[in-house]
């Protein structure tokens, strides 16, 4: 039946998504709640209790979303301090990354990306039939914006540049931005992770018309397994995405909960602090205990390196005790692992087993 499929996504290699929970519990024989999952950068906390209850009311499933998101939007205008026409929502920002790419690129345009980056960018443009301009990180994983600027040429479409970024953690300052921008192409800035870090490029949106940001649900308000995002556009790219989306991408169940979870704000922020609080512990905690060193991060996750030996030794061996991390060893990301911040008893259990190890 190949024959039938378009031929540049039959080399697509597909994402390697995090396993559930239950399927990790399995794998091990241990029960659920033994598992300390820092592996996908969710929350560790579970969403506000405001989700949980108006979730447990509704009586209308029957009824089809509301395909404009107009009460998100409009409660999204006074989180990200622009209209609603600036404001599209998502099924995951991972969705709108895709949308993105499905309306600029035509076959063979290009991308440019920055790696190690979210991987997702590189297999979206693939699907989308563009090709991917890898511009890799400099040592200190910073970006290299003359680089990138000589990669242009007139089938450049898209910037595509995460900040923080993922996996590494750091972030890339305005003023190399705002060089991006002047380029002229589009320049998508992914800020999943901003709530952590405190930055955002989002108002300069109506005046760099060329600029898109895009945030998640996911992170900071734990509403992973709900799915929503949102970017912010300029309004005549925003309609184009609403046009070429399905109608109904986000569910009423996801809508709803950003909703209340923007209604929770105080209590989200305050979980926001414990997770960036405990980021700085879990770093010290890392650097004390001497195994891995940590780079430092804008984000909820830290990237680090063994001291000596094999990180997916490490991995492995943290897995035994129930803790799963992301390991990376790619030709831009050799022998790393990615560990996300999650509750204080999670970072004593992680040292625990990491002290473990190396007295063995
Ligand atoms: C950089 C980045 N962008 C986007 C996403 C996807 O987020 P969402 O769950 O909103 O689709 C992730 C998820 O890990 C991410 O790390």
């Amino acid at each position: 039946m190949k024959r039938l499929i378009r031929r540049h996504l039959i080399d697509v290699v597909p994402y390697q998504a995090v396993q559930p929970l239950e399927v990790l519990a399995k794998r091990l024989g241990i029960p659920v709640e033994r598992i300390i999952k820092l592996d996908a950068n969710e929350s560790p906390y579970s969403c506000s209790p405001r989700v949980m209850q108006a979730l447990s009311k509704v009586d209308s499933h029957h009824i089809y979303p509301d395909p404009e998101h107009r009460e998100l939007r409009s409660m999204l205008e006074e989180y990200t301090g622009l209209g609603k026409e600036y404001i599209g929502v998502g099924n995951g920002s991972d969705e709108l990354i895709d949308l993105i790419l499905r309306i600029t690129l035509e076959s063979g345009d290009k991308v440019i990306n920055f790696p190690p980056t979210f991987v997702p960018y590189g297999i979206r443009t693939k699907v989308c039939n563009g090709e991917i301009v890898d511009i890799p990180r400099e040592d200190d994983f910073s970006v290299n914006v003359e680089k990138a600027k000589s990669a242009i040429d007139d089938h450049t479409k898209v910037i595509l540049l995460c900040n923080p970024n993922n996996p590494t953690g750091n972030t890339t300052p305005l003023y190399d931005i705002m060089s991006l921008l002047e380029i002229g192409i589009l320049v998508v800035v992914d800020e999943a992770y901003y709530e952590f870090s405190g930055e955002t490029v989002a108002h300069l949106v109506p005046s760099y018309p060329n600029l898109i940001v895009l945030r998640s649900f996911s992170k900071w308000a734990g509403l992973a397994g709900l799915r929503i995002g949102y970017g912010i556009f300029d309004p005549e790219i925003r309609e184009i995405i609403y046009k070429a989306k399905l109608p109904y991408n986000a569910s009423s169940a996801a809508q709803m909960a950003a909703i209340e979870s923007l209604k929770d704000l105080d209590n989200m922020k305050k979980r926001i602090d414990a997770i960036t609080s405990e980021r700085e512990r879990l770093y010290r905690e890392l650097q004390q205990q001497g195994m891995l060193a940590p780079y430092p991060s804008r984000s909820n996750f830290i990237l680090c390196q063994p001291m000596n030996g094999d990180a997916a030794q490490i991995k492995n061996s943290l897995e035994q005790d129930g803790i799963f991390v992301r390991y990376f060893d790619t030709p831009m990301l050799r022998n790393t692992v990615r560990i996300t911040v999650g509750k204080p008893e999670h970072t004593d259990a992680l040292i625990k087993s990491l002290n473990k190890l190396s007295n063995k």
